[in-house]
């Protein structure tokens, strides 16, 4: 038999005139790219027409198991402790503002004894990433080896460290090219890119937090569900039990975003105080991935109280080479952007606070930059809250002071003031599982 011979314009006209792609053009084309034999500016094209066309089921399954062929797939299955197999749970979040849950989560679901492998990501545009976030901490490392990673889960039960360059190497390339031409709000990219590195990751279950609204890449709620149900459904044909929170995003989360910022914040709650939207949406991320990992029954707000989850956090991030108990860094300026009118607050902009502390310093503008663990923002008020004229609503963190004005323009609609309460509601808005 000849065998079929593919080349990139003809995969890129396929998509662009709207019809489905062969298995063969996508376990060519995701190889082809990886090595380099098709060029950032077709594969740009081709990112284009699936953002535009978008993709069957067959090919966001065959598109996601492409991207694991490139690289290694992890194993857990030996994990050990006290004579007893160890279950690894995961958790990923398709990325919000002031998303710090990962932080206490981790240690959290870790102190009632499953393994936690938590391999996470930097953050881009106006998302912060969860390893930037850790960095902050004195001395902490993310870059660590199989058996590093492999120890620390046997005795601490939690780890969060960055994906090796081995794990789906097509989707780091990918997602940087997506990220610069305007191609990341694809369902069937954002599902096969997040499917494809828990997939080769090798954790026995998954619980997705699917973020819905204005600081989130679903701006609505049918598209989240329809991303969770592909990715929940991916999951566990790949015999990964995954299930889906849809969690609101048109508010950030917490009262903190950036850095240090955030690592403080993650502290309070794993202290068993802080914002009460945290502890609500990790209480129930860590009551579905209990779930997930087989024990029920337990109220995860008690290891919070009794400080058992801070026993694992200070053993993962002493375990990591940090120092639990150093000073977080704070930044040298700071300035006050004050209310210009008395009333209610109707809302707060979830994708303005994420611009202001990426502008500020806490993210990168090009791959590869250093990112400033003391920058971000600091908000003062809540939708529903009663500010009066010069009350303060936000305060900027910076090192580089002369980043204050474009932080100040991104926050200058933030916060809309208004006579009307909005109405409160849970931040969790619906679930996903593979029977609903
Ligand atoms: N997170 C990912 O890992 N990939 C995406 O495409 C979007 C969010």
């Amino acid at each position: 038999m000849v065998a079929e011979v593919f080349d990139a314009v003809s995969v890129i006209r396929t998509k662009r005139d709207g019809q489905a792609l062969s298995d063969g053009q996508i376990d060519w084309v995701v190889s082809a790219y990886t090595a380099g034999l098709v060029h950032d500016e077709q594969m740009s094209a081709l990112a284009m027409a699936i953002l535009l066309r978008g993709m069957e089921r067959r090919e966001i399954a065959r598109w996601t198991e492409a991207m694991i062929n490139t690289g290694e797939r992890m194993e857990f299955t030996h994990l050990h402790r006290g004579g007893k197999p160890l279950v690894t749970v995961d958790k990923h979040s398709t990325g919000g503002v002031g998303d710090k849950i990962t932080l206490p989560l981790a240690p959290l679901v870790a102190s009632y004894g499953l393994a936690v492998p938590q391999l996470s990501g930097r953050g881009l545009g106006h998302t912060g990433g969860t390893l930037d976030k850790l960095e902050a901490i004195p001395g902490w490392r993310c870059d660590l080896t199989n058996a590093e990673i492999t120890d620390l889960l046997e005795s601490v039960g939690a780890v969060i460290c960055a994906a090796g360059a081995a794990l789906a190497p097509a989707d780091k390339k990918l997602y940087a090219l997506r990220d610069v031409t305007g191609t990341v709000e694809s369902i069937p990219l954002i599902a096969s890119s997040i499917m494809s590195k828990k997939i080769a990751e090798g954790t026995s279950a998954l619980v997705l937090d699917v973020k819905v609204g204005s600081g989130a890449f679903m701006k609505s709620e049918a598209d989240a569900r329809e991303l969770a149900q592909i990715m929940v459904e991916i999951g566990n044909d790949a015999g990964v039990r995954t299930s889906a929170l849809l969690t609101s995003m048109s508010e950030p989360i917490g009262l903190t975003a950036g850095n240090a910022l955030e690592v403080a914040e993650s502290l309070e709650v794993l202290a068993g105080g802080g914002p009460a939207d945290v502890v609500e949406l990790t209480l129930a991320l860590a009551r579905e991935m209990l779930a997930a990992g087989g024990i029920t029954g337990v109220d995860p707000a008690e290891n919070l109280r009794n400080g058992k989850a801070m026993d694992v956090w200070e053993a993962m991030i002493a375990g990591q080479g940090g120092d639990p108990r150093a000073s977080l860094p704070q930044a040298d300026h700071e300035e006050v952007i004050k209310a210009d009118k008395s009333g209610v607050v109707g809302s707060i902009d979830a994708m303005a606070v994420g611009v202001a502390a990426w502008r500020l310093g806490a993210g990168r503008e090009r791959q590869g930059e250093a990112v400033q663990a003391e920058a971000g923002v600091r908000w003062h008020v809540r939708a529903g809250e009663k500010v009066v004229a010069g009350d303060p609503l936000f305060t900027m963190y910076t090192q580089t002071p002369d980043r204050f004005a474009a932080g100040a323009h991104a926050l200058a609609d933030a916060a809309v003031i208004g006579s009307a309460a909005p109405q409160s509601g849970s931040r969790v808005i619906g679930r996903v599982t593979v029977d609903a």
